[in-house]
């Protein structure tokens, strides 16, 4: 029987893990909606942003928007059980106003185990009160906030020294 030599990368190693991008309410509209403080890019731009970073970083990207806090909650779920699997780096989660409403999100992050970087386009604390409190920040591992859809590789990145830290 042939035995690779010990010192060799084996096929696990060599997979590729994926990054699943998440965003949740109304970010389907970004471009359109509030320009002054999200931009003018679309949701289309910050994929292909978040493609460049992953093919930087030699991950897979898995890329989604959901309006639906039930949709978001399955794609935690379905992450945390990816990595438990070894399949999947972390999580960028976008919750858009979840954030500040979601104890579900919060105890479905919490229940997956997943490693997941909270992201805000806008600088959340600049921002009204109500949106200075995070269901998502106590579970997540890291919170990008305020540096535009630039952020989304910035977080990618952060995902990518933690897998080299590991
Ligand atoms: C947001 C900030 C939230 O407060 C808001 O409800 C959003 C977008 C951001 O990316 O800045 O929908 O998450």
């Amino acid at each position: 029987m042939y035995t690779p030599a010990p010192w060799l990368p084996r096929p696990k190693d060599l997979a590729m893990k994926t990054v699943l991008v998440l965003n949740g309410p109304n970010l389907n509209l970004l471009g359109l909606r509030e320009p002054a403080v999200y931009g003018t890019q679309t949701l289309a731009d910050v994929q292909a942003l978040c493609e460049a970073a992953c093919k930087t970083h030699q991950f897979a990207l898995d890329f989604r928007q959901s309006n639906h806090e039930g949709v978001l909650i399955d794609a935690i779920q379905e992450a945390g059980r990816a990595q438990a699997a070894g399949a999947l780096a972390g999580v960028v989660l976008n919750a858009g106003a979840y954030t500040h409403t979601s104890l579900a999100l919060h105890d479905a992050i919490k229940g997956a185990g997943v490693t997941l970087v909270e992201l805000h386009i806008s600088n959340v604390h600049a921002r009204e009160a109500f949106r200075h409190h995070s269901f998502v920040s106590p579970v997540a591992k890291g919170v990008m906030a305020g540096f535009g859809i630039k952020g989304y590789p910035l977080a990618i990145a952060a995902l990518a020294g933690m897998a080299t830290d590991a």
